[in-house]
């Protein structure tokens, strides 16, 4: 099936051979998003960036792919700058958007505000987070980090660290890497573990998933170490916040029992989980991630409106 027209909403919405699809292209359009390549392709289209809620690598990497493909962008980058303060439905605020642009992409601090846009709008709705929900098109970025890592998806151990109740990367992600026959190992404070219905579905797509409370353990035999930071914003009691914080924190020390192949990713921004002595480590691929965030949302926004990128 053409991915024209779609809305992505949760990573469940791909199936893995469009996974696959939008990785190979992703691939393709490395030298476009570094700018050694160039394309008209998304000419005379324009990209609706709403962004609800702070954002700055997800809403410029889909800036950047649009505009480097020829495309624009219209952009709300704060809630208190959009009629939604006024008390605007965002249902009313989604069908407007959608007289405005040819794709709507949405970060909104609600869980299901994306499936309830996609519901509303007539042009395709692509979700940036969707509060503690799901991010996919960050999970494509992963993937697609990890297959410029390791050549494949398939059979790798990943361990993932952080708050992984709150986190919608890791929400998303686990679910992707389950399709891929991965095995997970998840470390996070406590109270912060994954949500047991994300768990239940890892297994029922063929992943497998244990909890680890030691993270030296679970990096001894792992790939890949994908943290994450406190999702402090989404904290109902400070109290709780102030328990945890500071509590993990990835340094040399932390590694020094992992492979020598083991790579640390993290989705951006960190608050102090990444010590910056690893930056310069080949084990550093946070940044690669960071850029890998316009190819693949370059192949997004050209299957999705085109159903093909150059
Ligand atoms: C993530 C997010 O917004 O969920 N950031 C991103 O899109 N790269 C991760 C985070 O904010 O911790």
């Amino acid at each position: 099936m053409s991915l024209k027209g779609r809305d992505i909403v949760s990573i469940r919405d791909l199936s893995r051979e469009e996974i696959d699809e939008i990785l190979a292209a992703a691939r393709r359009m490395i030298p476009y998003a570094e700018g050694t390549r160039s394309s008209g392709s998304l000419s005379g289209r324009i990209v609706v960036l709403a962004f609800f809620e702070p954002s700055t690598r997800t809403r410029l990497s889909f800036d950047a792919a649009a505009q480097r493909l020829g495309g624009r962008s219209l952009t709300i980058a704060d809630a208190s700058e959009s009629s939604l303060r006024k008390g605007e439905s965002l249902n009313d605020t989604i069908r407007m958007l959608a007289h405005y642009g040819d794709a709507i992409v949405l970060r909104h601090p609600n869980e299901g505000a994306a499936r309830l846009a996609a519901m509303v709008s007539d042009r395709p709705v692509l979700n940036a987070g969707d509060g503690a929900g799901q991010h996919p098109t960050q999970t494509l970025v992963d993937l697609a980090t990890i297959r410029e890592s390791f050549g494949t998806l398939a059979g790798l151990r990943i361990v993932l660290l952080g708050d992984l109740r709150h986190g919608r990367t890791v929400h998303s992600l686990a679910r992707a890497l389950a399709i891929y026959g991965s095995a997970i190992r998840t470390v996070s404070p406590p109270g912060l573990s994954l949500p047991p219905e994300v768990a239940e579905q890892v297994v029922e797509l063929g992943g497998e998933i244990q909890e680890e409370a030691s993270l030296a353990k679970a990096v001894r035999d792992a790939d890949v170490l994908y943290v994450t930071r406190l999702q402090k914003e989404r904290f109902l009691d400070p109290a709780e916040y102030a328990q945890v914080a500071g509590s993990y924190r990835v340094d040399a020390a932390a590694l020094q029992g992992a492979r020598d192949r083991l790579v640390v990713m993290h989705p951006l921004p960190r608050t102090g989980e990444i010590a910056p002595e690893l930056d310069a480590t080949p084990r550093a691929a946070y940044f690669r991630q960071a850029f890998l965030a316009v190819p693949v949302r370059m192949a997004l926004l050209g299957l999705v409106l085109n159903g093909k990128v150059p």
